[in-house]
């Protein structure tokens, strides 16, 4: 970028030279050297910032400013290119393991859902694609336990992506340049507790992951998840999974069946309404299928306020009513509902002990493709930011993160 100068002050010197044809010849060099710094610009956007931040000091020094926002003087740069009218997302496949891309896009909801709900006619990738499992955390502000995650995701580059939509006041945070979760902020819209608009987050998470070919299950988590076993056991466990895990079960009485609301009939019938817990875990043709729905999401978008609480009946009743029989009924998220109340236990720090990891992680059995298990849950919440510092001392020998 610094370089504009220069190049200009050349082709002013040679614009000197009588033939016409070395006038096109140093416009085309002078668009082809632009094109290439672009290029190198769109390739690279972390490199492109350390370059950037150089020479704005350099800048600075020249020109005696000490203006303690000169960080703001980025904005002065060369623009980055428009997006591409037609930004497929084919550099994900092929990109090398563990190089981190910046999700931002400037797409709406609707251009993101469409985009996300292309499927590949050819069956064979023309690339070598690892299957990816995409986390997706819907969280208030940041990602509250993320040094417990860097850990777990340490050494793992290549088998993950993730994604975080983040709402609220403070959802202004960065994370550290060397986190797992830097720069994975999604385009994120207002969400409120048992609103639709929850709903519409995770349809939006779905979408963004979906860009990427290389994801093929598809885990929705919160500030307060934390995982349960090492990397390489969740991942396996998931990626050999046959089905997909929404919690979907009929309950009578006014937290079940009591929420429904008349106005979905025809579309949704009583019988078929169903609840569930909203963390769940899908394979890539069932998140598909989920951001490609329109038929029963706008009925809840239109009727499913006030004390419906589209986040625990809508998935559960559109899968359990379309695609059922892939799906395994259950969650994988633990998570303490016997205090009652509508808000589960939290942990906080003196919860967390060696007898209660063991606990969470082998509470009871369950059926994993058609055969017992001992492994129910894989992730559990709510853990606070008290528990944090017990976590990253205790958990990782439990959870044999690095054997
Ligand atoms: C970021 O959020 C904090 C509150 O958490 C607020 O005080 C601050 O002004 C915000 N900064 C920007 C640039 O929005
Ligand atoms: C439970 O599932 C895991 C993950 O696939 C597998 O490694 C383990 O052997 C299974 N256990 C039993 C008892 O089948
Ligand atoms: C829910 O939405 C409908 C249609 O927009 C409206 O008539 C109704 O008053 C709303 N109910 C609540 C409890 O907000
Ligand atoms: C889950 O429930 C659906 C009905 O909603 C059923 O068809 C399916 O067999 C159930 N899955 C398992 C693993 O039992
Ligand atoms: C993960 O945990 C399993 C079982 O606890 C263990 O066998 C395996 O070696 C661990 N993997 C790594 C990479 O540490």
């Amino acid at each position: 970028m610094k370089n504009t100068p220069h190049h200009i002050s050349l082709s002013k010197a040679r614009l000197q030279l009588p033939s016409l044809f070395s006038i096109i010849l140093i416009v085309f060099g002078f668009g082809l050297c632009f094109g290439i710094v672009l290029t190198v610009h769109l390739k690279n956007v972390s490199l492109n910032l350390q370059f950037t931040q150089l020479s704005i000091s350099t800048e600075n020094d020249n020109n005696n400013n000490d203006d303690k926002n000169n960080e703001f003087v980025v904005v002065s740069l060369p623009p980055p290119p428009p997006p591409p009218t037609l930004p497929v997302p084919t550099k994900s496949g092929t990109e090398k393991c563990g190089r981190r891309t910046d999700v931002a896009h400037d797409m709406s909801d609707d251009e993101l859902m469409w985009r996300a709900s292309m499927v590949p006619e050819v069956s064979e990738y023309p690339f070598v694609r690892t299957p990816k499992v995409a986390f997706m955390f819907l969280t208030r502000g940041s990602v509250l336990l993320s040094p417990f995650w860097d850990l777990f995701f340490k050494g793992h580059d290549g088998l993950f992506s993730i994604y975080v939509h983040s709402s609220g006041l403070s959802s202004n945070w960065t994370e550290p340049e060397d986190s797992v979760f830097y720069g994975r902020r999604i385009p994120s819209k207002e969400v409120h507790w048992g609103k639709v608009n929850m709903v519409e987050a995770e349809r939006r998470l779905l979408a963004n992951a979906l860009l990427d070919f290389s994801n093929q299950r598809f885990v929705l988590l919160s500030e307060s998840c934390i995982p349960l076993f090492n990397f390489s056991t969740i991942y396996s466990y998931l990626i050999n999974s046959k089905y997909s895990h929404v919690e979907s079960y009929d309950l009578a009485g006014p937290v079940g069946r009591g929420r429904y609301s008349w106005k979905m009939h025809p579309t949704v019938k009583i019988n078929e309404w169903r609840k569930g817990s909203q963390w769940f875990e899908m394979t890539r043709d069932l998140a598909i299928k989920v951001i490609s729905d329109k038929v029963y999401f706008p009925v809840f978008q239109s009727y499913c306020n006030g004390s419906c609480y589209a986040d625990e009946h809508y998935l559960p009743t559109f899968v359990s009513l379309r695609f059922g029989k892939m799906n395994s009924n259950r969650t994988l998220t633990y998570v303490d509902w016997s205090k009652g109340g509508p808000h589960p236990s939290r942990y906080i720090r003196y919860d967390v002990t060696r007898e209660f990891l063991h606990k969470l992680r082998g509470d009871r059995s369950c059926e994993y493709n058609g055969r017992r298990n001992e492994t129910c849950h894989l992730f559990a919440r709510k853990f606070t930011p008290h528990a944090l510092d017990r976590l990253l001392r205790i958990a990782p020998k439990i959870m044999r993160f690095d054997s």
